[in-house]
């Protein structure tokens, strides 16, 4: 069908769904008198067209709905999966097995979860960053670099804490996950804290806080408060937000906040 055709049949639907079934004249009554003067079909055609958004077109809508679908099962079958987890060495196995989230194709390791397994604090950060998809292991980059200080101004070792990100898989260019990525991935996480049992866990920027706590409200307005997170079997952990360690890379002057919160983490420690 040529556009000109496409157009008359997006009007004559357009008509229809008005409930205009009938046709009394060569010229739409409501166009004849909208500016007093008669317009062609394409014209009449482009002011609906510009009055209304363009509705998607059959196979976009199939494929929105295939895809919906897909993220759907993808949830359904990471929680099916995890629940069986009874070790994290087992969990481990079944992230790397998992073939539901499209990310794992254009990353080039799993990041899985790493640290003392039994640690008291548990600390979330978003995704891999490109040093931590070479080596495999969260944060080891720049970002890595300063949480490593942190965790030792606030009185602990790296190794003592468990350390692990919101997906096991970097986004392309480090852009910033989508709502079915982490949706997909949040069931992992969830079965990590589980396994781990840790008395804190200390969530790493917006996207974490967010994924976790269940909210869209703003990294700023969260830090430095005392939250709480219910696992799925009614536990509730103490939570603490803070900005992530890369946000404080490149903005030098929020660094001050970030030790406000650790003071503040160390004193529930103790
Ligand atoms: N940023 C994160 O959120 N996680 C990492 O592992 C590294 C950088």
């Amino acid at each position: 069908m040529n556009s000109e055709c496409l157009d008359v049949k997006y009007m004559l639907e357009w008509y229809l769904t008005a409930g205009v079934d009938e046709t009394l004249g060569e010229v739409p009554f409501a166009a004849q008198t909208e500016k007093h003067q008669e317009r062609t079909v394409p014209e009449i055609v482009k002011k609906i067209q510009e009055k209304s958004p363009p509705q998607p077109q059959e196979d976009e809508r199939r494929a929105i709905t295939a895809l919906a679908q897909a993220t759907i099962d993808a949830c359904k079958n990471a929680r099916e999966m995890c629940a069986g987890a009874k070790t994290l060495d087992e969990l481990r196995a079944m992230v790397e097995a998992f073939d539901g989230c499209a990310l794992k194709l254009t990353a080039t390791k799993t990041v899985f979860g790493g640290g003392n397994p039994k640690a008291k604090v548990m600390f979330i950060g978003e995704a891999p960053g490109a040093d931590e998809d070479r080596a495999g292991i969260p944060f080891v980059g720049r970002s890595g670099m300063l949480l490593d200080k942190i965790i030792t101004a606030a009185g602990m070792k790296r190794d003592e804490v468990y350390i692990t990100n919101v997906l096991p898989w970097r986004p392309p260019g480090n852009r910033t996950p989508t709502t079915a990525e982490v949706a997909i991935c949040l069931p992992f996480l969830k079965r990590q804290i589980e396994l781990v049992e840790p008395e804190i866990l200390v969530l790493l920027g917006g996207s974490a806080a967010n994924a976790l706590l269940e909210n869209e409200d703003s990294i700023s307005k969260m830090r430095g408060k005392w939250m709480e997170y219910k696992t799925s079997a009614g536990k509730l952990i103490p939570v603490m937000a803070t900005f992530h360690p890369a946000y404080l890379l490149r903005n030098v002057g929020q660094k001050a906040k970030i030790w406000v919160d650790f003071i503040r983490l160390k004193k529930k420690i103790l």
